[in-house]
């Protein structure tokens, strides 16, 4: 089997999905559970955009022991240089040097002729040697370049001392024959091409991010780069879940393999869609919600007969469990732990003692306390962000015929507790507009949603919003049996998490790779 090598590009291409905005505790976060995942190498962020985005990096690149930590640059010094700043304390650390080599590129974007084209990339990726053994040279909208010019481009790149030549499908135009078929030119026509990895970045404009890399394998790629449940720019990147499930399911098509721990897929993909609030799709593949669900009769009576009937993945695979242990408000500390255990989480006494104490808040509040709702509880409180305000309580009156209003009771951070009123469009507005009474911040709400996380009338609601000041923006999560409340929680976790942001040095809000 050949292995295929895993460039997890979560923390940057995934990060720039819009509405996600993760901070540096998250980012390290989402790494760590990347580690177990067991990732061979993981794009940590664009140290240049911000002296945030490069003390992100940083965090990552200390907190990271078992996979290459990379850092992006353009292929300009002064890129080079942040990205050294900020992979210093790494294991393994590689530097992402990209330039863009097609005609439109080119033209529009660059203003470069091919020979500029060759000479700038050429001295970025020599300047790059100097202080990195490992690096990746990637040329921007391959997928739209000549293929001649694509392969005089590798040999540069080659000759220059780049170990990873990097094919990106940019804007997500390929399909699966035309995208094989660069691989294929460049491993007959590149002079000492065995000599690097060849790797494949896919966008997913079209649908076809995952048959494009798949593709990109069958003809001689080592490297397939993408994201957890295929987030990123626009429409995303190739879903890392679906590569290796495609692989690990047909060796026998493949012949090749990567070495991820499947049985993490599932965790590191609810951890991903928590931290960046981007809800997976029902129907999405390996992950979705109904990924493994058979509803019409005639599949649920093969299934019964013979799982292999319907079934091409058992959902163990992935790390999903059916657990037989329900809890509910009689349920003891120890079968609760015994619960964690089976979940995957295997915490600390004192993490236990308090996740227990939250459980049976919730146990008090809802009749059984379902996997969802547990795995929620503990994600909840991942990332402890300082809290500037803190939600006491909360009282809404609403009627179909009357104006909604709200009051909030906060205690802020220096102790003093605060009461306001407000009338809104509705009950979340209401609140809204009572919390900016309190606190006195000027905030935009750019984005709200909400989720149930398990079924039934008691099922606890998940609310993300996104809040934007000035340029900079945070996202907030907030979890509870009422909707309303968690509404009133996401939000005031944005805050928190937005003044904490004001006070950290200048993260970028979106980065612009020109
Ligand atoms: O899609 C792309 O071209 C990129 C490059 C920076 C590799 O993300
Ligand atoms: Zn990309």
């Amino acid at each position: 089997m050949r292995k295929i090598y895993v460039f997890d590009t979560t923390l940057r291409d995934g990060e720039q999905s819009p509405g996600v905005n993760l901070n540096t505790k998250e980012k390290v976060e989402i790494a760590l559970q990347l580690e177990k995942l067991g990732v061979d190498r993981m794009e940590a962020g664009f140290p240049a955009a911000s002296p945030g985005d490069l003390a992100a990096v940083n965090a990552v690149a200390r907190a990271v022991k078992n996979a290459t930590v990379i850092g992006l640059s353009r292929s300009r010094e002064q890129d080079i240089d942040a990205v050294r700043e900020a992979l210093i304390g790494a294991q393994d650390p590689c530097i992402h040097v990209f330039l863009a080599t097609s005609p439109i590129h080119r033209k529009h974007k660059l203003r470069m002729e091919k020979d500029q084209v060759l000479e700038t990339a050429e001295r970025a990726i020599r300047y790059a040697r100097k202080y990195f053994d490992k690096v990746e040279f990637s040329a921007e909208d391959a997928g739209r370049t000549e293929l001649d010019f694509l392969c005089q481009v590798t040999e540069m790149a080659i000759k220059a001392g780049a170990s990873v030549v990097n094919i990106p499908d940019t804007v997500g135009y390929m399909n699966p024959q035309e995208f094989g078929n660069i691989f294929k030119t460049l491993k007959e026509n590149v002079p000492n091409i065995e000599t690097i990895q060849l790797s494949a970045h896919c966008h997913d404009d079209l649908g076809m991010a995952t048959a494009n890399s798949l593709a990109a394998i069958l003809n001689g790629a080592d490297q397939v780069e993408g994201t957890i449940n295929g987030i990123g720019e626009r429409a995303g990147n190739t879903a890392i879940e679906e590569i290796a499930m495609a692989l690990a399911t047909r060796p026998d098509f493949f012949g090749a393999q990567t070495t991820l721990n499947l049985k993490e897929i599932a965790k590191t993909s609810r951890l991903v869609s928590k931290l960046t609030g981007m809800v997976v799709p029902g129907n999405k593949a390996i992950v979705g919600a109904n990924a493994f669900a058979h509803e019409s009769g005639i599949h649920q009576d093969g299934m019964l007969k013979e799982k292999t009937t319907y079934e091409i993945i058992s959902p163990d695979t992935i790390g999903l469990k059916e657990s037989k242990l329900v809890l509910g408000k009689h349920s003891g500390r120890h079968a609760f732990r015994e619960k964690l255990i089976d979940l995957g989480y295997e915490l600390e006494d004192e993490a236990v003692n308090t996740a227990f104490a939250r459980f049976k808040d919730l146990a008090d509040r809802k009749k059984t306390v379902s996997d969802e709702d547990i795995l929620a509880l503990l994600e909840e409180k991942l990332i402890d962000t300082p809290e500037v305000f803190s939600l006491e309580t909360i009282q809404v009156s609403y009627g179909n015929q009357s104006t909604p209003s709200a009051s909030v009771r906060i205690r802020k951070a220096e102790g003093d507790v605060a009461e306001e009123v407000a009338i809104g469009n509705g009950s979340v507005d209401a609140i809204y507009n009572a919390i900016d009474k309190v606190t006195q911040e000027n905030v935009e709400l750019e984005d709200y949603s909400i989720k149930s996380v398990s079924q039934g009338k008691d099922a606890q609601g998940e609310v993300h919003v996104v809040l934007k000041q000035d340029e900079v923006s945070a996202q907030g999560r907030g979890l509870s049996t009422d909707i309303l409340e968690a509404s009133a929680r996401a939000y005031i976790d944005a805050l928190n998490r937005l003044i904490e942001k004001r006070k950290s040095p200048g993260r970028r809000d979106k980065m612009s790779l020109i």
